[in-house]
């Protein structure tokens, strides 16, 4: 069955890559969540999309150049008024370190992918960090290490070649297996609309196969059908109602 993993949390509903928009993922009975890491100053692993904090949080400046402390003095759900869900305690939503999130998933025992934001800025020394920190987990079997920019993936594999690591790709390469194969890639995870168009082309091994960002319920279904391993939606709890049905 194709599992559902909440993207940034349950990103559609509530303020994303928070501690509450994960807490509501879970209750919905996701099987994973999808999180983005980026690294402060001070080395430290923190939950959030954006390599700058400004347009999720009402703080200004570059992750890399602000302290743990800086960044967790900040509101990160302060910005999402307009959410039909919208609560004023929201506000005192802050930016996660990574531990509060692996926590979560052990807690209930569920997947974690953990995209690694190495794409636009280069945080030295991530992949230890990080390696480092998960290694301390029963739940380290269920994470899968996600990032646009390979160089990330072959370096976490080369400190643990236990570690799992998926490629993330806006296309579906014409060689998709090779890359799986000769990469010692455990996935890829694929656009939804470019594998819509290619679904040919991922073959029969969809268990190596997870698509982002799935929010149209037709295109869920498709999926499903499919087989691929599992979908990414800002919209889990619709996602899990249709899964019922296969
Ligand atoms: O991991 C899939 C997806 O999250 C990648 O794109 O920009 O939402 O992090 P983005
Ligand atoms: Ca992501």
């Amino acid at each position: 069955m194709t599992k559902i993993y909440a993207h940034r949390g349950a990103k559609g509903t509530y303020p994303e890559n928070t501690m509450l928009a994960f807490e509501k993922a879970v209750e919905m009975g996701v099987d994973g969540l999808e999180v983005d890491v980026h690294m402060t100053s001070d080395g430290q692993l923190v939950v959030i999309h954006d390599e700058y904090v400004e347009r999720k949080t009402d703080g200004e400046g570059m992750i890399r150049d602000m302290t743990l402390e800086e960044v967790r003095a900040l509101s990160a759900g302060a910005r999402y008024k307009d959410f039909e869900a919208y609560e004023s305690s929201w506000e005192a939503e802050k930016v996660p370190i990574l531990q509060e999130v692996l926590e979560l998933a052990e807690y209930h025992d569920i997947e974690l992918n953990i995209e690694l934001k190495t794409n636009k800025v280069l945080y030295e020394g991530i992949e230890e960090k990080v390696d480092a920190m998960v290694s301390g987990y029963a739940i380290e079997h269920k994470i899968v290490y996600s990032s646009f920019h390979l160089p990330t993936l072959i370096r976490i594999k080369t400190i643990n070649p236990n570690a799992r690591i998926a490629w993330l790709n806006k296309k579906v390469p014409s060689i998709i297996y090779d890359y799986i194969n000769t990469l010692k890639l455990d996935a890829v995870h694929l656009s939804y609309n470019a594998v819509l168009k290619k679904t040919g082309k991922i073959g029969k091994s969809e268990d190596k196969v997870r698509v982002w960002t799935v929010n149209d319920v037709d295109d869920a279904e498709r999926f499903f059908e499919l087989g691929v391993e599992a979908i990414m939606t800002d919209f889990p709890r619709e996602m899990l109602q249709a899964r019922k049905e296969y």
